[in-house]
């Protein structure tokens, strides 16, 4: 589907996958079997090899996502996981042995995190922490035995950026990958391969699937890595279920659609809540305040195609954040993000609830912060919600 734009190869793509041609039914039914017939030995050994055999190692619609997202992501290859979290942690345990060091980004996601201090060290993996917002901290860290860099392009939830060119070259110099989470940015924003990165996850989750109703994770990476994958993916036993991917395969289709309508929404909040006088701070890309608009603007297409993750904040008083968020008439908090409708999250008490209240404002965020995973709603509307609820607190 390279003749045509994204919009349209989103439709399209991934409809006849090892010989099973998908194109006569309009959608792709649902492979809802653990395994797949044969009637000789042959045949079984040719169905294993060449097509579907059981689930754990195959699935017509796992199948038929993994190759969306390989176009979408402009990657060799793709394998879809149980979640995001199931990607990576498959992948780090995968690529990684006793004695390697990781350089990673001091900005990830709290779990990810987990993952670099509490299981890779017990295999005897070293991780070294820097602050990629400037490229040279990671020059100081990166040593001989770096195997791999792993970072986001904006991290969650003060969208903080990594220059991921500079990143590639970095690791490329000293014959390490360099690993991307495009969870907040999205391959509609932005194709970390096509700059450099060896490997890129997504926790399709959020807003590939977009409807907050099933959970995945996705890999891209060459065809050899992906060959390693598919070897200890089974092993982990952290392939996707195949009823998550046949319904996330149906949301790919509005895609390009719902997630540049978001990110455009994101920009026009952004720039709406930056001249509130209630607001203390926006945190978002496109704003000429953000410490690295500039980098922003030469990683992302333009403005409005950056991300559909903003944070703000209040001034330090939960009282009146509650009576911030009690005028809300349809935006609510929920644990999750990247769906249509617009939702909150407060990281003090949630994604960063643990971390030190030292090193939570070193990193932006106060009790004050609010984190908004921006939907598809009219944007008018949108900013009209935000705006009377600000208004309550005169
Ligand atoms: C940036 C980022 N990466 C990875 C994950 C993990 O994804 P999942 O919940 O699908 O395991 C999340 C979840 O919120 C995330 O925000």
């Amino acid at each position: 589907m390279s003749n045509y734009s994204q919009a349209t190869a989103l439709l399209y793509e991934g409809t006849e996958v090892r010989g099973l041609d998908f194109y006569k039914p309009l959608s792709i039914p649902y492979y809802c079997t653990t395994a797949f017939k044969a009637t000789t030995l042959e045949e079984m050994q040719q169905i294993a090899a060449t097509k579907f055999s059981y689930v754990r190692f195959s699935n017509p619609n796992r199948e038929a996502l993994a190759k969306v997202v390989s176009y979408l992501e402009q990657g060799e290859k793709s394998l879809i996981f149980s979640a995001g979290m199931g990607a990576i942690t498959t992948t780090l345990m995968t690529l990684l042995r006793p004695g390697d060091e990781v350089l990673c980004s001091r900005a990830i996601y709290g779990e990810t995190f987990q993952v670099m201090t509490d299981i890779l060290p017990a295999f005897g993996i070293h991780v070294v922490f820097a602050d990629f917002r400037n490229t040279e901290n990671a020059e100081k860290a990166v040593t001989d035995k770096t195997k791999m860099i792993y970072t986001e392009v904006c991290s969650n939830p003060v969208l903080r950026m990594a220059d991921i060119p500079a990143l590639a070259q970095l690791a490329h110099a000293h014959g390490a990958l360099l690993m991307v989470d495009n969870t907040f940015t999205t391959n509609i924003a932005i194709k970390p391969i096509t700059l450099g990165a060896d490997i890129v996850i997504n926790s399709l989750t959020k807003f590939m699937n977009g409807h907050s109703d099933a959970i995945g994770g996705s890999i891209t990476a060459s065809a050899e890595i992906i060959q390693k994958l598919e070897y200890f993916r089974p092993l982990y036993g952290t392939a996707g279920d195949p009823y998550a991917s046949f319904t996330m395969y149906k949301n790919f289709g509005t895609m390009d659609l719902r997630v540049r309508r978001q990110m455009s929404n994101a920009a026009a909040l952004a720039a709406f809540l930056e001249k509130d006088p209630h607001v203390r701070v926006v945190n978002h890309p496109s704003l000429k305040s953000h410490p690295q608009h500039a980098l922003a603007m030469r990683l992302f297409p333009n403005e409005q195609t950056m991300s559909g993750m903003l944070s703000f904040a209040l001034d330090e008083d939960i009282a009146l954040l509650n009576k911030f968020t009690s005028h809300l008439k349809f935006v609510h908090f929920a644990s999750t993000l990247g769906g249509i409708h617009t939702t909150l999250m407060h990281p003090c008490t949630s994604s960063h609830a643990d971390v030190p209240d030292a090193d939570r404002r070193d990193m932006g965020i106060t009790p004050g912060l609010l984190r908004v995973s921006v939907g598809i709603e009219d944007p008018q509307d949108l900013i009209e919600e935000f705006r009377q609820a600000l208004a309550a607190l005169d």
